[in-house]
C-alpha cells in the first residue's frame, strides 16, 4: 500500500482540500484511521488519559508511549504517520530532545513527522530552538501552538487561547509565522478562536490543522476516543460525537453475558463442533 507523503499533504492543502487528522492507539484504532481513508494518524500522547487511564499527559511513560507508536506503525495503510514527543521527552536539554526525537523516528519507516507542544515563540526559545535543530536534521515537525495540554499548568488549565487581548493574538500569529520561517511543513492550532484561526491559516502558506479552532483552518484533527464516544465521558464542546462505541461495546456484552447464564449461548448448531458418529460409537462402544 502506498502511504501519503508531505507532499501529498502539501498538493492537497495547495488545491484548496481540507485536510483530516485523526488520532490512533494501536494497531486497530490505526487500521480504522486507514480505512476512513483520512489524510493522517497522530499518535497523540492523549492516549495518557483514554488508553491507559492516567490522569493528564504529563504522567505519560516515554517507554509506555514508544510501545504504543510501535503498535500503530505495524499496521499497512495509506495514513500518513505523526508522532507526538511527550513530556519529559525533549525538555532538559537540545541533546536529550534531538536524541529522543531520533529515537521515535526510528521505531518504524512509518513514523514521518513529530509534533511538539510549544508556548509562544515570545516565551519559549528552548521549543523553538529545539524544532530548528530538528527541522536542520531532516526531522519534519508539526508544532503544536495554542492550548497545549502539556504546558496546562502554565496556562493555568484548559481554556481558549489568543482571546484575551491583541497582544495574546499577535503572539500567536508571530509564532506561527516564525515556525514557518524555520521550514516547519504545517502547524497544529489547538483551541484558538475562529477568527484568529482563520487569520493565521489566511496569512500563512503552511498547512494548518485545527481542533477546537474553527472551520478556517487548513484541517482538522480529532481524538479518535472522543468521535467515536469510546467511553462516554465528557468531551469538549469543539467535538463532535460521531457515534457511541462504549454503548455499542457495553451492550453486546450484557448480552453475551445473558446469553451464557441463560445457557443460550453457544447454539450448538452455529458455534459448535460436530464429531463424525462412526468416530463417536467407537469411543462410547
Ligand atoms: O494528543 C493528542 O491527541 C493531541 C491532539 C488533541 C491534537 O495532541
Ligand atoms: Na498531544
Amino acid at each position: 500500500i502506498r502511504r501519503i507523503t508531505i507532499q501529498d499533504i502539501q498538493k492537497k492543502y495547495k488545491n484548496g482540500t481540507h485536510l483530516t487528522m485523526c488520532t490512533a492507539y494501536d494497531y486497530i484504532t490505526a487500521n480504522w484511521v486507514h480505512k476512513s481513508q483520512c489524510d493522517m494518524i497522530l499518535v497523540g500522547d492523549s492516549l495518557a488519559m483514554t488508553s491507559l487511564g492516567y490522569d493528564s499527559t504529563t504522567d505519560l511513560p516515554f517507554d509506555e508511549f514508544k510501545y504504543h507508536v510501535k503498535s500503530v506503525c505495524r499496521t499497512r495503510g495509506p495514513s500518513l504517520i505523526v508522532v507526538d514527543m511527550p513530556f519529559g521527552s525533549f525538555e532538559q536539554s537540545l541533546e536529550f530532545g534531538i536524541s529522543n526525537a531520533v529515537e521515535l523516528m526510528k521505531l518504524s519507516s512509518g513514523v514521518t513527522s513529530l509534533k511538539i507542544e510549544m508556548g509562544t515563540y515570545a516565551k519559549d526559545k528552548y521549543t523553538f530552538q529545539l524544532i530548528k535543530e530538528l527541522c536542520s536534521r531532516g526531522i519534519p515537525v508539526m508544532p503544536h501552538i495554542g492550548l497545549t495540554p502539556q504546558r496546562a499548568h502554565s496556562l493555568s488549565g484548559f481554556k481558549v487561547q489568543a482571546s484575551k487581548d491583541a497582544t495574546a493574538i499577535r503572539d500567536l500569529y508571530e509564532t506561527a509565522l516564525k515556525l514557518q520561517e524555520l521550514g516547519c511543513w504545517s502547524c497544529l492550532l489547538e483551541c484558538v478562536p475562529h477568527k484568529v484561526a482563520s487569520f493565521i491559516t489566511s496569512k500563512l502558506r503552511i498547512p494548518t490543522i485545527g481542533i477546537g479552532a474553527g472551520g478556517g483552518t487548513s484541517g482538522q484533527v480529532l481524538v479518535v476516543a472522543d468521535m467515536l464516544d469510546m467511553q462516554n465521558n465528557r468531551v469538549p464542546r469543539f467535538v463532535k460525537k460521531y457515534n457511541s462505541l462504549e454503548n455499542i461495546a457495553v451492550e453486546s456484552l450484557k448480552k453475551y453475558n445473558e446469553d451464557v447464564t441463560t445457557n443460550t449461548f453457544p447454539e450448538t448448531d452455529l458455534h459448535a463442533f460436530k464429531v463424525k458418529e462412526d468416530v463417536w460409537q467407537d469411543f462410547v462402544s
